[in-house]
C-alpha cells in the first residue's frame, strides 16, 4: 500500500501541519508501512498523487484546504481513500457557527453566541455591530474567526470597548465572526476514534502557563500541560464522553476527531470538533491514545485501517 502523508499546505496552520506530517510519517514507518511518502500540498497536488501512484492519503493538514472538506472532495473525485472525516463533516466542523447550530438542534450544550458578518459591518458599521454583540452576548466574550484553528484570529474580550477591535482582527481571517460567551472554567478535550461505533480515549484537562491556551501555549514545549484524567468527578467525565460522541456523530465525522469543551462546575459546553486534530509528537490526540495504551505507530495504523473500511 503506497501511502502519501499530505501535509504543509497553504493554511495559517502550515507550520503545525508540517510537524504533524513528520510525526505521522515516522509513526507509519514504525508501524511497518515502508511505502510512505510525505507530500507538501501545493498547486501540483494532483500531479504528485498521480506520479507517485498514491493509494491512500493520510491527511496531516489543518485548517483551510485541509480540514475543511476541500481536499476531501478532490480525493473523492480521484477515488483515493483518505484518513478522517468526509466532505460534509469536515466542512461543518471547521465552520464553528454551523457546528454550534447543529449542537443546539441536537441538544448538545454550547456557549451562547451571536454572529457578526462582514456584510453587517459594511452595512451598519463596526461600532454598531460591536454594540449589538455586546447587547446579545455581553462580556467577557471570546471572539473567533469562524473557520480558523489553533486559536488564530481569537480575542478574549473583557471590556466592552475592546469588542470592535476584536471583531476587526477576526475579520482579517474570515467573513464571519463568532462572538461567544466566555465560560470561566476548565478546558477539557475528548479524543474520539472510530467510524460507525466510535469510542472515546481518556479525556485531557488542558492547563496553560499564561492562563489562555493560545497558539504559543499550544506549540511551545513547557507552556501548557496535559492532565490525564482531568480533575473532575467520574460522572462529569462520563457525561463529557457521551456528549463528545454525540457531537462527533451529529456532524457525521469518521476516523477520528477531537471535541473541545469548557466545564464550569457541573455544566459542560461543547466548543467545536477538530476533524484533523494536531498530530505532533506532543499533541493532545496522540497523548490521549498513549494513555489508552495505543502508541503513535498503532494509532497511525488504526487510522489507515479506518480509512479503508
Ligand atoms: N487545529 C489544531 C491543529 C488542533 O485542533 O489540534
Ligand atoms: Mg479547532
Amino acid at each position: 500500500l503506497r501511502i502519501g502523508v499530505l501535509c504543509g499546505g497553504r493554511s495559517e496552520e502550515r507550520e503545525v501541519s508540517l510537524r504533524s506530517g513528520e510525526a505521522v510519517y515516522r509513526a507509519l514507518l514504525a508501524a511497518g508501512y515502508h511505502d510512505v511518502l510525505k507530500i507538501d500540498v501545493g498547486f501540483d497536488l494532483v500531479e504528485q498523487l498521480k506520479e507517485n501512484k498514491i493509494e491512500l492519503a493520510f491527511l496531516a493538514l489543518h485548517g483551510k484546504y485541509g480540514e475543511d472538506g476541500t481536499i476531501q472532495g478532490l480525493l473523492e473525485m480521484l477515488e483515493i481513500p483518505y484518513t478522517g472525516s468526509g466532505v460534509l463533516a469536515s466542512a461543518l466542523a471547521i465552520n464553528k457557527i454551523a457546528a454550534k447550530k447543529i449542537f443546539a438542534l441536537e441538544g448538545i450544550p454550547t456557549p451562547a453566541f451571536t454572529v457578526v458578518t462582514r456584510r453587517e459591518v459594511l452595512n451598519q458599521g463596526l461600532e454598531q455591530a460591536a454594540a449589538r454583540a455586546i447587547k446579545e452576548v455581553g462580556v467577557p466574550a471570546v471572539v473567533k474567526a469562524n473557520t480558523q484553528g489553533s486559536t488564530i484570529g481569537i480575542s478574549f474580550v473583557h471590556e466592552q470597548e475592546k469588542m470592535s477591535a476584536a471583531i476587526e482582527s477576526a475579520l482579517e481571517y474570515d467573513h464571519d465572526v463568532l462572538i461567544e460567551e466566555f465560560i470561566f472554567g476548565m478546558e477539557v478535550t475528548a479524543s474520539v476514534l472510530g467510524n460507525h461505533d466510535p469510542v472515546t480515549l481518556p479525556l485531557i484537562e488542558i492547563t496553560s502557563v499564561t492562563g489562555v491556551y493560545d497558539y504559543q501555549a499550544k506549540y511551545t514545549p513547557g507552556m501548557s500541560d496535559h492532565i490525564i484524567p482531568p480533575r473532575l468527578p467520574e460522572e462529569i467525565q462520563s457525561k463529557i464522553k457521551e456528549l463528545a460522541v454525540r457531537a462527533y456523530l451529529a456532524l457525521g465525522c469518521r476516523g477520528f476527531g477531537r471535541v473541545d469543551f469548557m466545564v464550569k462546575n457541573d455544566e459542560i459546553f461543547a466548543l467545536e470538533v477538530n476533524t484533523l486534530p494536531g498530530m505532533t509528537a506532543t499533541s493532545l490526540f496522540p497523548d490521549a491514545a498513549k494513555h489508552a495504551g495505543i502508541d503513535f505507530p498503532e494509532l497511525a495504523d488504526r487510522l489507515v485501517k479506518l480509512a479503508q473500511e
